[in-house]
């Protein structure tokens, strides 16, 4: 159904709070390249929150727009592009996304991932009377989609320049053929 692989682009895919935005921004400032968000780009598309959709058109609502943004991405080149968390259990987005993209995922520890999200309150998945749960919960369902990435990476005990610097390093080598 996709043709061959054409690796112009770097997909950050990963859970919340694993450092995709700050990660890609760093990135893509190395490489030169454009730097692009997933829910940034619905954000602008619907004029809306990520909030105000999923509480009023529900999940399946925002999945058929995350699809949207995705087949548009096939005509971007040298861009980093950063994932919603959870775009990629849509095998069809990640397919999407190989043709294009070297596809990284950032992994951290539902302890770590925690700690970076418990502050923030825009993830309308973590509105949830026990969020440390329901972290462990998405992340145990979503974790053999994630391990489809071409790259593995822990951001855990490391910081987010040494994490761009890895997703840069395999990008060149990746997309030079090795
Ligand atoms: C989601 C992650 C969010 C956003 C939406 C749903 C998820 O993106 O797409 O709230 O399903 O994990 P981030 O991973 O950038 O927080």
């Amino acid at each position: 159904m996709h043709g061959p692989r054409h690796l112009v682009n770097i997909a950050l895919i990963g859970f919340m709070g694993t450092g995709k935005t700050s990660v890609g921004r760093l990135a893509a400032e190395q490489l030169h390249y454009d730097y692009i968000d997933t829910d940034d780009v619905i954000q602008t598309n619907t004029g809306r929150s990520i909030t105000d959709i999923f509480t009023k058109d529900g999940e399946p609502a925002f999945r058929a727009l995350e699809e949207k943004v995705v087949a548009e991405l096939t005509s971007r080149t040298r861009t980093v592009i950063a994932t919603g968390g959870g775009l990629p259990v849509n095998p069809e987005n990640l397919a999407s996304l190989k043709t294009h993209a070297l596809v990284v995922c950032l992994w951290s520890s539902p302890e770590k991932i925690w700690e970076r999200v418990r502050h923030q309150g825009h993830r309308p998945l973590l509105h949830d009377e026990n969020p440390q749960a329901k972290i462990r919960e998405l992340l145990a369902a979503r974790e053999p989609f994630y391990k489809n990435a071409d790259v593995l990476l822990n951001t855990e005990l490391r910081s987010v320049r040494e994490v761009a610097q890895q997703v840069v390093h395999q990008f060149r080598l990746e997309a030079s053929g090795r």
